[in-house]
């Protein structure tokens, strides 16, 4: 066996993904322990999955402090290490056409909100940090912070999509209404863009004339559950490695991609 490795995990919601990975932990799937369980939304009824297991919980209610700082704008304090310059450099959030005022609230409010999580994660050293249902965007502000080593990255995402179609938050219903015949759900790394960022894994089902959308949720997420464990215990064996990759192009130039490879 694996040195257990220690997992932090973000949520928004109902947490069937958390106790997914809680019970592959317990059950020794996965050589992991889930060591916190935060969310921005102090209703996020997944709490009391971690509760029940005795894992430590904390909020930051993101809604109330955007609602404050949009109230009292000259109030806003941004972290002392906050650097503007540096997030508008990395950040692939925003076009280059977007509202300069729209950025820019974007990113002090999400740096104040990252640097409370980062305040309540920091009792808790972790390897991993799991986004399951997370429901808010982070910004470089917060991923510089988690991921110190460029080619170790260490916060994981579920989507409920086959990226790279269908970044966003409602993955299956967009699925759903274009029409495709194949759905699924993509475990990846988080990077400074939406969705994405290197993909681990990938499951997928067939999408039969007489589903619906609450059909497809459902086939989605019973493969949920079955993916990410198996992305995290690759994780936790060492076997997923960041490398560049070089593609030739249609038109012979080539292109470079950063990618996941299963070793
Ligand atoms: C999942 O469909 C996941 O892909 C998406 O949010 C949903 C979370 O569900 N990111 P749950 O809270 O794990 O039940």
């Amino acid at each position: 066996m694996h040195k257990k490795i220690r997992i932090g995990a973000l949520i928004s919601g109902g947490g069937t993904n958390l106790q997914a990975i809680i019970d592959s932990c317990e059950s020794g799937k996965i050589d992991g322990e889930i060591v916190f369980v935060g969310t921005d939304n102090p209703d996020a009824s997944g709490l009391e999955r971690a509760k029940n297991h005795g894992i430590n919980t904390f909020t930051v209610d993101y809604s109330s402090i955007i609602q404050s700082l949009k109230k009292e704008p000259e109030k806003i304090a941004p972290p002392k290490d906050f650097d503007i310059d540096d997030l508008y450099a990395k950040q692939s959030l925003f076009s280059d056409d977007a509202d300069p005022e729209k950025v820019k609230f974007f990113m002090v409010s999400r740096a104040i909100a990252e640097a409370k999580l980062l305040e309540e994660m920091a009792p808790y050293p972790f390897d991993l940090l799991m986004l399951a249902g997370f429901m808010r965007t982070l910004s470089p502000y917060f991923i510089d912070r988690v991921n110190k080593e460029a080619d170790h990255p260490r916060i994981m995402n579920i989507h409920p999509a086959l990226l790279p179609s269908f970044p966003g938050t409602d993955g299956y219903s967009d699925t759903f209404r274009y029409g495709c015949k194949v759905g699924g759900c993509t475990v990846h790394f988080i990077d400074y863009g939406e969705d994405s960022g290197p993909i681990i894994g990938q499951k997928a089902f067939q999408i039969q004339p007489d589903d619906t959308i609450a059909t497809i949720k459902k086939k989605g997420l019973e493969l949920e559950w079955e993916l990410y464990p198996e992305c995290i215990q690759l994780f936790a064996q060492g076997r997923l490695k960041i490398v560049n990759r070089s593609y030739p192009t249609k038109d012979g130039k080539k292109i470079q991609r950063r990618i996941v490879d299963i070793v």
